[in-house]
């Protein structure tokens, strides 16, 4: 890249300092109105930037990529998740992609926290109780929901944020058993009393609480399928503060309806912003608007993550986040 500025086309509206700071730094090309882009305004994004700021409502495909001026250079995405983004197809142009990884894991722990509390103690359903005006007073044996201490709780994917999910949930008195690629390290094990579960079908015909906290990627795909959720208790429940295709929605719709399960906790849904009305029907899940990692100061930290990712690409440095080939 040349001295001059480079052009960073921001698909969505960041935050204000961050924003100001991109236009100090870069030639930006930021969305006020923080409507997503439509494809043709995507395409003649990619056309000019040296570099593209996209979020998670981006679809960047070998389509759009194909339509790339020969100067993309970086993709410094604002999130941690990258399943937005055809990797191999950025990698074939020569087009380097980075993340928001860390700064955002105690604000998505603490979400998948307050779900695991929320499906099990009926909290969504005792507001809309209240709010309705329906409220008749206490009675002991009104809004009865189940207890967390002491229950186990099965963590799919023990990276950051589940490893900050098993912290807290020690402290509510939960057991963490974990299924993931790869073992902990034993150090880690020992703090947090871990059992590991090589097999992700027994770890889940076991627990009481299921917790999805792995990426969405091609092998993770529809990882809570209709056979593995038939595996679950009754009584059990799932929450997912990760990607919506990680379960198949319809399957876990239908387990639902046929109290195969006892609830869910949804903070990401398969076809995002669309819901499956069905789940609407329902009184026993808790759905939350992609809101894991909303947090102002979270927000903040990703966007400055990305302007240092930039800055260290435009300076000749590889980036601190730099998405490789083994995180799929
Ligand atoms: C982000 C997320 O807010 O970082 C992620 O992977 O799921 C969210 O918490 C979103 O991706 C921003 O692009």
């Amino acid at each position: 890249m040349t001295s001059k500025k480079p052009i960073v086309a921001v698909t969505r509206k960041l935050p204000d300092i961050i924003e100001t700071r991109m236009m100090e730094l870069f030639e930006a090309r930021l969305n006020l109105t923080d409507d997503p882009l439509g494809q043709a305004e995507l395409e003649a994004a990619v056309q000019e930037a040296d570099v593209l700021v996209p979020t998670v409502t981006d679809r960047i495909d070998t389509q759009l990529l194909s339509k790339a001026g020969e100067q993309l250079k970086l993709i410094a995405s604002f999130g941690t998740g990258v399943d937005h983004i055809d990797f191999a197809a950025a990698k074939k142009r020569g087009i380097v992609v980075t993340n928001t990884p860390d700064v955002l894991t105690e604000d998505t722990a603490d979400m998948t926290m307050a779900l695991i509390l929320a499906v099990p103690r009926r909290l969504a359903e005792g507001e809309r109780l209240v709010r309705s005006g329906n409220w008749s007073g206490w009675s002991p044996t009104g809004m009865l929901g189940h207890r967390i201490w002491g229950k186990r709780l099965g963590i799919i994917g023990m990276g950051r944020i589940g490893t900050a999910v098993a912290r807290r949930a020690r402290g509510f008195g939960l057991s963490v058993h974990y299924h993931n690629r790869r073992r902990v390290p034993e150090s880690l094990e020992t703090e947090l009393e871990a059992t590991y579960w090589q097999s992700l079908d027994q770890m889940i015909a076991h627990m009481d609480i299921i917790s999805v906290n792995c990426p969405h990627t091609p092998a993770t795909f529809h990882l809570l399928n209709k056979r593995r959720i038939d595996l679950m208790k009754p009584h059990a429940y799932i929450v997912n503060t990760s990607r919506g295709e990680v379960i198949d929605e319809s399957a876990l719709v239908r387990a639902l309806h046929e109290e195969k399960i006892s609830g869910v906790g949804l903070d990401v849904f398969e076809h995002e912003p669309a819901i499956n009305p069905k789940l609407l029907q329902l009184e026993n899940v808790v759905l939350l608007p992609h809101m894991g990692s909303a947090t102002i100061e979270g927000r903040v930290d990703m966007g400055e993550k990305v302007i240092i990712n930039i800055r260290a690409f435009v300076d000749g440095h590889s980036p601190p986040d730099r998405v490789i080939d083994t995180m799929f």
